[in-house]
């Protein structure tokens, strides 16, 4: 590195870092209040939204006025959940990270796709269920109470309660002691 390129970095570039990192800094906040604002406002919006909620950041929820969330649950960061078909999720149960809920299919008929209406189908997910990081959940799948669904796995059919599922098609693995 030549001198001159040196003596530049540390005069000009070095400064520039400095100013845009205090700028940044009140917009950091003004992010962190917003996007606490929001996720209040996204709360309010839900047909209903028990006690001690948690949505993490990027979380979306479409047609919230169609998504129950029961007391003590909480949906992590960047998971999905298309409301339209309808999604309870009941007391003590645990959404992890970039997880998807789907409640909208499509005809197979290609034609058909784009002219016909979607088809809708809810989502039940039981009480104290733990969702693990990046499952999907498909429309019309119910998840019985105490249920564990692997990292991952993509859940095709009912989960019976206290039992763990994994895979894709998410298969029986074990069942929860509790
Ligand atoms: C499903 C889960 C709870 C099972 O945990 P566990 O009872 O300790 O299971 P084990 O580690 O004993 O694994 C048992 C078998 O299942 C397999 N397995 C475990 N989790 C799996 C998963 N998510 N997908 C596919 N297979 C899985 C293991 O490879 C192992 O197979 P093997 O017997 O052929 O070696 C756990 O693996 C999991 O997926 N946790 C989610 C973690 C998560 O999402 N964290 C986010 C923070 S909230």
């Amino acid at each position: 590195m030549s001198t001159y390129f040196r003596y530049s970095h540390e005069i000009i570039v070095r400064p520039l870092y400095h100013i845009a990192d205090f700028l940044y800094k009140p917009w950091d906040f003004f992010n962190v209040v917003y996007n606490r604002l929001k996720r209040k406002r996204l709360k309010k919006s839900l047909k209903f939204c028990g006690g001690n909620v948690y949505i993490g950041p990027q979380v979306i929820i479409d047609e919230p006025f169609n998504v129950e969330l029961g007391n003590n649950t909480c949906v992590c960061e960047f998971t999905h959940i298309s409301g339209l078909g309808g999604v309870r999720i009941e007391d003590g149960t645990m959404i992890s990270s970039h997880c998807s809920i789907a409640t909208i299919t499509h005809p197979k008929n290609s034609y058909s796709r784009i002219t016909d209406p979607v088809i809708t189908k809810p989502v039940v997910i039981g009480r104290n269920c733990w969702i693990g990081t990046g499952a999907i959940i498909l429309p019309g799948i119910t998840i019985a109470d105490n249920a564990i669904v692997g990292a991952g796995a993509v859940v095709t059919k009912d989960v019976l309660p206290k039992t763990i599922v994994v895979g894709s098609p998410a298969k029986f693995l074990k069942e929860v002691n509790l």
